[in-house]
């Protein structure tokens, strides 16, 4: 299972109000802190092909905003809308990648929505939600049907999505990494 290389965090969400918000300057200080953490758990945080290297937090996000209305350095090769999931507007508890279509790429492996929850909030239900909320915004822009991916040996993954309505259409080889992965429907 990759889903998750800290279990330490198991337990209920903190009691709050759970939004999706655009990446904003206010976040700065808590973005930083985030970003700590994935690399103290050895992961990657992305999209980070978009951070400047001097870590330059309004070009980064002039970055993403550029990223969402499509023009810019594209990570997905389509518009891409990365939101945090916060807490209380304050803490950012996860990220969610929204494309707004799909390319034959996209269609093979990666779907409509990608998420990723913070190390120290996993095991809370946070997967579970962010998906549900992502769900929510691609609805509202018009979506109907969802697709889903993961690698077939993340259950945790494989379960939110089965948790939010995911029927599995198939496992393919994945292109990029090799990897057995499982893509899943969702009709909204
Ligand atoms: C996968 C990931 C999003 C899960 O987030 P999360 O907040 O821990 O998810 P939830 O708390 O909603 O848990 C979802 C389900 O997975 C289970 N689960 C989560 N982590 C688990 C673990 N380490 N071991 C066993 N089960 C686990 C939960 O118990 C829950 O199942 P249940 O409802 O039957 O109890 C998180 O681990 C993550 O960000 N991983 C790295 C990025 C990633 O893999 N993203 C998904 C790419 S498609």
């Amino acid at each position: 299972m990759n889903g998750d290389t800290d279990a330490m965090a198991k337990g209920p969400a903190e009691p709050g109000r759970l939004e999706l918000v655009a990446p904003a300057e206010r976040f700065e200080t808590e973005f930083w802190a985030m970003w700590d953490e994935y690399v103290e758990a050895g992961e990657r945080y992305e999209p980070r092909s978009l951070l400047p290297p001097t870590k330059d937090f309004p070009a980064y996000l002039h970055r993403l905003a550029r990223t969402a209305q499509g023009t810019g350095r594209l990570p997905s090769r389509v518009p891409m809308s990365v939101l945090w999931l916060v807490r209380d507007e304050s803490a950012i508890v996860g990220t969610c990648y929204l494309r707004w279509q799909l390319t034959p790429a996209l269609k093979h492996e990666g779907g409509h929505v990608g998420y990723k929850i913070r190390p120290s909030q996993r095991r809370r239900g946070y997967g579970t939600r962010i998906l549900a909320l992502a769900l929510e915004e691609l609805r509202e822009k018009g979506i109907r049907r969802v697709l889903v991916t993961c690698n077939s040996d993340n259950s945790p993954s494989a379960r939110i999505i089965e948790k939010n309505g995911g029927q599995l259409e198939n496992r393919v080889i994945s292109r990029i990494s090799g990897k057995d992965v499982s893509r899943y429907w969702i009709d909204l």
